[in-house]
């Protein structure tokens, strides 16, 4: 397979997140959704044990997914003001197709969960490059949603949770691009302890 590394690297080193509420339509394909979640779903993973899910939201599912939203928020915080009732159906009808990626670890084998959780994460990962690589722009929000009980019974099985939603859009203004660590910060030589 003839790869051209050169493609790969500046796709690689352009990479940039969208903000969710910022995406616009149209979100992929079922074709394109599709390879985007087989790649995701071809990352590493000690012990064999795809510990992740993937959980698309129809774009017909979304006056469901604000319903869940808002009974969430009543109940998590029942003197939560009307604007922030109204988020909830923003939120709800962020352009693009959502994935909702779910942490689903293997409790009590010899893979410690903490593995199987840096598993999703790289799952996640990998779904917003091939989101990039095949021109989309995603963005990866978790917030209280994330954390709320009702929304985790609603996308979760026992003893799995919210890693994220990944709303794969368009960018609807120029992207530009955050402050990144200095490698100095993030890197050092390892010194043997004496
Ligand atoms: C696990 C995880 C959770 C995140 N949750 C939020 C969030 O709740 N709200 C938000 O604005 N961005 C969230 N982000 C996105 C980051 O804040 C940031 O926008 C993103 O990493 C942009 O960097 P990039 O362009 O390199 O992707 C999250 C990212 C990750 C990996």
């Amino acid at each position: 397979m003839l790869i051209d590394r050169s493609s790969i690297l500046s796709l690689l080193e352009t990479r940039r997140s969208g903000k969710p509420r910022e995406l616009t339509g149209p979100g992929p394909s079922r074709d394109e959704l599709d390879r985007m979640l087989n790649i995701a779903a071809r990352s590493p993973d000690h012990g064999r044990l795809s510990p992740w899910r993937f959980v698309t939201v129809g774009d017909d599912q979304r006056d469901a997914l604000e319903a869940l939203l808002r009974r969430a928020l009543a109940e998590d915080e029942p003197d939560a003001p009307a604007a922030k009732h109204e988020k909830e159906h923003e939120f709800a009808h962020y352009a693009g197709q959502l994935v909702v990626l779910v942490s689903a670890p293997v409790e009590g084998h010899k893979i410690p969960v903490w593995e199987q959780q840096l598993s999703c994460g790289a799952a996640g990962m990998n779904l917003m490059l091939a989101a990039h690589a095949l021109g989309y722009v995603p963005g990866w929000v978790t917030g209280w949603r994330a954390y709320s009980e009702r929304v985790r019974g609603a996308f979760c099985g026992p003893g799995e949770r919210i890693a994220g939603f990944i709303f794969i859009g368009h960018a609807g203004r120029e992207l530009e691009e955050r402050d990144r660590p200095a490698l100095s910060a993030v890197w050092r030589e390892w010194r043997p302890p004496d």
